[in-house]
């Protein structure tokens, strides 16, 4: 079981502390690094980064708005041949995982840079900007989910990086482009993005910025942010990384009630250049990142075995299936073995693969925020009654019995049960016949 806040994302890209810095608002490090101690800082996201050097929109570019800014900076940077020639080499000085945020407006120009900075060194992974709000074309990828399907495609095809695709918010339905981007082969998400704005001068009644608008970022947007991950997190299977107004610990906190990986800080790094290493040191013993089974047990005539929780202090009262983390070394049917015996007394010699996967966010009673992925079994049994036979300290105080119970049943419960759609999911297996029929107990 790994208790600590670091997070394996896949490919290689692991980020120490579950803190990055956001593309745009750190350039590509060197600078804050004279700055700040970025060693606590789980990863940088550099500054879009297209196929040539762009000078960026005309000023006005940034204003200040109630609890937030607008930008317009039209990607500003030095073009991908000098980032793979000239930054990449130094990346190595800055003593954190460097994610290279990448922007085009077409497909080759994203499959361009990608390409690129394949052969340069200290380059933790790609973060896929498709959502620009100053690029049209950049838009219109992050809008339209087919459109950023095929996009990711194409990039994937083209790096065997860490791939983390950026989603805007300025969309009707997030879910759906979320949905899109993993199916086209995405590791990751980042969400989100900044949101459409524009600020009036009260003297002319014209926009402050020269666009007209920019990208509003900051505080206000914080529970914007926080619905969008939200559903975001409920939409897929890959770990999403939240952003939107993180300027303090408790801010950074919501994102992992609501089931983010990850959070990235970014405009509040222009107020204080150290709040992310502070964030990030404070969130290292506060987020447990961990990964758990749990077992479906069927019996002969279709019923579930579920364990009822009632942990003293907390007021929780919920039903659930035996399972719990995975520890140490094992594998993810060594564990369910273990737990089960551990729980029910009951000895399998496997589970066979996982049948589904969720995230489960969580806190417990001295506030610490668990992230747990849990894969989730299902076999059939031959009816038994179960006698714990060693259990944890936390189980030993909160499990307080057992039932048996028939779908129509749980269907039909007020209990709380963990998860929620129990009963739906046993229901599909039974009619899709995945669980076997019953009476075939192995
Ligand atoms: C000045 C500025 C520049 C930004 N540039 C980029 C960028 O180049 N690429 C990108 O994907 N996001 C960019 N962003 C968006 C941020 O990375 C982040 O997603 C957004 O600002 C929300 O986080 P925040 O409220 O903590 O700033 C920029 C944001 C700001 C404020």
């Amino acid at each position: 079981m790994s208790l600590t806040g670091s997070i394996d994302l896949g490919r290689g890209f692991v980020m120490q502390t579950p803190v990055g810095l956001a593309s745009g608002t750190a350039g590509y490090g060197f600078e804050l690094a004279q700055l700040a101690d970025l060693s606590s800082v789980g990863a940088l996201f550099t500054k879009g980064t297209t196929p040539l050097a762009r000078r960026g929109n005309e000023p006005p570019r940034v204003a200040e708005t109630v609890g937030g800014m607008l930008n317009s900076i039209g990607l500003q940077n030095p073009g991908v041949d000098v980032v793979a020639a000239d930054y990449a080499p130094r990346f190595a000085s800055l003593g954190l995982p460097v994610v290279i945020n990448v922007a085009g407006g077409t497909v080759d120009d994203y499959v361009h840079c990608v390409r690129r900075l394949e052969a340069a060194p200290n380059i933790a992974g790609i973060e896929l900007n498709i959502s620009c709000p100053n690029i049209a074309s950049g838009l219109d990828y992050g809008r339209d989910a087919g459109a950023a399907g095929r996009l990711v495609e194409r990039v994937r095809s083209a790096t065997v990086r860490h791939l983390m695709v950026k989603l805007s918010p300025n969309v009707t339905d997030i879910a759906a482009v979320a949905r899109a981007v993993e199916q086209a082969g995405a590791d990751s998400l980042s969400a989100v993005n900044t949101y459409v704005g524009m600020k009036i001068d009260r003297g002319s009644g014209r926009p402050v910025l020269g666009q007209g608008t920019g990208g509003l970022s900051g505080p206000a947007i914080h529970p914007l942010a926080i619905a969008a991950v939200a559903s975001v997190v409920s939409a897929v299977n890959i770990p999403v990384v939240g952003a939107g107004g993180v300027d303090s610990t408790e801010a950074a906190l919501d994102f992992f009630d609501v089931g983010a990986a990850a959070v990235q800080v970014g405009t509040h790094n222009f107020v204080d250049p150290e709040c992310a290493p502070r964030i990030a040191t404070a969130l290292s013993s506060r987020v447990v990142q961990r990964t758990a089974v749990r077992v479906v047990l069927l019996d002969e005539e279709d019923r579930i075995l579920l364990l009822h929780y009632k942990p003293p202090d907390t007021g929780e009262d919920f039903w659930c299936t035996p399972g719990g983390a995975v520890e140490g070394g094992e594998t993810l049917e060594e564990a369910a073995v273990r737990e089960l015996a551990e729980e029910t007394g009951h000895s399998l010699t496997g589970v066979g693969a996982a049948a589904w996967r969720r995230v489960h966010a969580f806190r417990i009673g001295d506030g610490r925020r668990f992230r747990q992925v849990e894969h989730y079994h299902v076999r059939r049994v031959t009816h038994f009654e179960p006698t714990p036979r060693s259990l944890g300290e936390f189980e030993a105080g909160a499990i307080d019995g057992h039932r048996w119970w028939t779908v129509q049943e749980l269907s039909a419960t007020a209990a709380t049960l963990q998860p929620p759609d129990l009963p739906r999911r046993v229901a599909g297996l039974l009619h899709s016949g995945a669980a076997g029929p019953a009476g075939s107990v192995a």
